[in-house]
């Protein structure tokens, strides 16, 4: 039943078992708190990853079964392709195998408190990746690119982009948010706007349709096909005879279904941002349509998951650099906070240097 790997890792874990309850006499009842005296080394580990929406998903899928095996622990990755429910289920089941982490980039950061709340129950230490958990105080921890920063970056990024094209305003723009089950949405939103906002009341910048607001803009599931659609009445309604200047998308697939509307409706492309670094969009951004991406290297994110994995299987405490930052409505949620790069054609080359994938579309 089990492979040689598996073995080796048990002995291992049996070893790590011994040092564990030497651990738990030495603290003499201890302290509390979410670092206890750690789990054995070959200790199941839940993910638990939302749709396939974007491609540092589908990435992360293969990242985090390498890497954990690779530390020794037992992984159970899984998408819920089919909705909330379908994630709500994969979390009991990982609480019932036992599962010591449960890792966790939610469908809809609200609607997972009963499962986690088993999990903490259960005695799983609980890593909010990529997306916050909301309202819940059953989550110990999050990992994830600084979402606000992402947005602030993709803000500036299409200022720049407009004013290289033409030096002065008023610039006709819209905006794009992500789905507002995922709690990034608004942050990525509230991070763009704290740069366009001023610039929306000075006049420089002017959303023609006047679908201003995080509500007007959002996309239900981050769905290319929504925002295609949306896009399409923009033009019809807004842009039969005004130039559109620019366009505030959140993330790549977005950006490219924003770029295929404008470019049926026969219109010159406006400067699009972007996130995520996805292979198609860093090809139109060399080939000069897509204006801008961000690159949250996927590696770095599951790697730093999985360390902090491996420290709260050491019984220390995961490692956080942010406990201010991301407030879930019950609580502050610690959090390790990694930096986003924007990347435009001037500085691909630089910035997938390190990208066996992308260094080789900036050649
Ligand atoms: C991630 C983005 C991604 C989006 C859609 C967000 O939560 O942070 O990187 O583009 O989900 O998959």
């Amino acid at each position: 039943m089990f492979s040689k790997a598996a073995k080796a890792a048990a002995v291992v874990g049996i070893a790590a078992l011994a040092l564990t309850a030497c651990g738990r006499a030495d603290t003499g009842g201890g302290t509390g708190g979410t670092a206890a005296a750690g789990f054995p080394k070959d200790a199941l580990i839940g993910v638990a990853l939302p749709q396939k929406t974007s491609e540092n998903w589908v990435l992360a899928e293969q990242l985090f079964n390498d890497g954990l095996k690779e530390a020794g622990f037992k992984a159970d990755v899984q998408f819920a392709n089919g909705g909330v429910s379908e994630q709500q289920n994969q979390i009991s089941a990982m609480v019932t195998k036992g599962a010591k982490v449960i890792v966790v980039g939610a469908i809809d950061g609200s609607q997972l408190g009963t499962q986690l709340a088993q999990a903490k129950s259960a005695g799983a230490t609980v890593i909010a990746y990529d997306r916050l958990v909301k309202n819940t105080d059953a989550v110990d921890y999050y990992v994830a690119y600084d979402n606000f920063k992402v947005g602030e970056l993709q803000g500036q990024a299409l200022l720049e982009g407009m004013q290289a094209k033409k030096p002065s305003g008023p610039y006709n723009i819209e905006l794009f948010a992500g789905s507002p089950d995922d709690a990034n949405a608004k942050v990525f939103f509230d991070g763009a706007m704290s740069v366009l906002k001023p610039k929306i009341d000075d006049g420089t910048l002017k959303v023609v349709s006047g679908q201003a607001t995080f509500e007007q803009a959002v996309t239900q599931g981050w769905k290319a096909e929504n925002a295609q659609k949306r896009m399409d009445t923009l033009l019809a309604a807004n842009y039969t005879s005004a130039p559109l200047d620019g366009v505030l998308s959140p993330n790549d697939t977005l950006a490219r279904a924003i770029i295929t509307s404008v470019k049926s409706a026969g219109k010159p492309i406006p400067v699009v941002t972007g996130q995520d670094s996805e292979v198609e969009s860093v090809k139109s951004i060399m080939a000069g349509e897509q204006y801008s991406t961000i690159n949250k290297d996927t590696r770095n994110l599951v790697k730093q998951a999985i360390d902090m994995v491996k420290q709260l299987q050491s019984g220390q405490k995961a490692s956080v650099n942010d406990e201010k930052s991301y407030d879930n409505g019950v609580k502050v949620v610690p959090a390790y906070l990694l930096p986003p790069v924007i990347v435009t054609k001037a500085n691909a080359k630089e910035a997938y240097a390190n990208d066996p994938t992308l260094s080789q579309l900036t050649q």
